[in-house]
């Protein structure tokens, strides 16, 4: 165990010599910056004033020579050797309302949503509760580094946790996911992490948008929603993308919930129909956010908006949010990387 020590205050903590010093903490209770845990955003970059320290991932995408010139280090990554002292600025905002822990996930079902989307559900060892919309870190076995993977389900009791993983060509963590771990087989897991949890206290219609791996924290969000007393009498508008028809999925969970067809809408969309055969897909085509402006426009700035999915759909609905001038308060999304 390492003590790490904050500048400009009597801020400390403890590390564990297996713990990185962003994860620590978190599980400490302290608003230390970060976003994707897996070093490639660099929100956790601190610097080294003191003390010893290693990247657990040695080719992080958000680490460059710049930064190790100037004592950086990303937090997410950084492992101390010695008690280290670290200049950070702690921000409210980050801190955990359920500190993340380690624990052990056991599998005990799977589910396949379309061809290359299957449900993970695993029973944990100890009891870890979690806010709809958050993510865990699995150490899927014979992979290096841990994995990001959002829960796709609601908890009361923190048992279970549920995640909806796409399969990725030649991944290795999904690689094993879909391949090699069978039922009853153990894993790693740590968290909850994520700041784009559902807001209750927010008193406005909701809009999720989801492509292709985004649909778990998404389908999470709408859970609570549906289970939600402080949001009854709005809306949520839930728009699905994927390429083709055989991408599309979530309809049959979200139908489940109360409300679905009265507050809870659905709306899936490809965006590349067939053109020798248009009348496969007689819904909605285009990519989610051309689909989110035509259908709300200025009613945009009104709503509350989480969205989850690959880099480009996530750049794409941030350059929507810029020019629908929506409130950036008003949403909400951890970059999937
Ligand atoms: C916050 C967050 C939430 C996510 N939620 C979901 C989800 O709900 N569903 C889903 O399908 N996907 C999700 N992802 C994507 C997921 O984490 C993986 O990137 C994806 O499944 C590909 O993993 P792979 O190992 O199969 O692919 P690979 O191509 O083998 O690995 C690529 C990914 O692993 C990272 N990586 C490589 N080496 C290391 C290492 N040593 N340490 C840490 N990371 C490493 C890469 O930067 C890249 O992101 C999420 C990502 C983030 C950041
Ligand atoms: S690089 Fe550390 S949180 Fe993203």
């Amino acid at each position: 165990m390492k003590q790490i020590t904050i500048t400009g205050g009597n801020t400390t903590f403890e590390c564990a010599d297996d713990d990185t010093i962003l994860r620590a903490a978190l599980r400490a209770g302290l608003g230390f910056p970060y976003e994707c845990n897996v070093g490639s955003c660099g929100n956790c970059l601190f610097e080294l004033v003191e003390g010893e320290v290693e990247h657990e991932r040695k080719d992080s995408p958000a680490y460059t020579e710049r930064h190790a010139q100037r004592k950086r280090w990303l937090g997410c990554q950084a492992k101390p050797h010695s008690d280290c002292t670290v200049k950070v600025s702690l921000r409210d905002h980050y801190k955990s309302i359920h500190p993340p822990k380690r624990v052990t996930g056991s599998l005990y079902a799977v589910e396949d949503h379309t061809h290359d989307i299957r449900e993970f559900r695993f029973k944990l060892s100890e009891p870890a509760m979690f806010l709809p919309g958050q993510y865990a870190l699995l150490y899927v076995p014979g992979v290096e580094g841990a994995r990001a993977y959002s829960m796709g389900n609601i908890t009361e009791d923190g048992k279970e946790w549920h995640f909806q993983i796409k399969r990725v060509p030649n991944g290795a963590a999904t690689g094993t996911l879909f391949d090699k771990i069978r039922i009853g087989d153990e894993i790693g897991l740590d968290g909850p992490y994520g700041m784009a949890y559902l807001r209750e206290d927010a008193p406005r219609d909701i809009l999720c948008l989801a492509g292709g791996s985004g649909l778990s924290p998404m389908i999470s969000i709408s859970r609570g929603f549906a289970r939600s007393e402080k949001l009854k009498g709005r809306n949520l508008h839930f728009i699905y993308g994927g390429r083709a028809a055989r991408d599309i999925c979530g309809e049959p969970m979200l139908k489940d919930l109360p409300g679905f067809g009265e507050s809870i809408h659905y709306h899936p969309a490809i965006s590349m129909p067939d053109p020798d055969n248009p009348a496969a897909w007689p819904g909605l085509t285009g990519f989610v956010h051309d689909i989110a402006a035509n259908m709300f426009g200025d009613k945009l700035k009104d709503m509350e908006i989480y969205f989850a999915g690959p880099p480009a759909m996530a750049e794409a609905v941030t350059r929507l949010v810029v020019e629908k001038k929506i409130p950036p308060a008003q949403v909400h999304y951890d970059q999937f990387y």
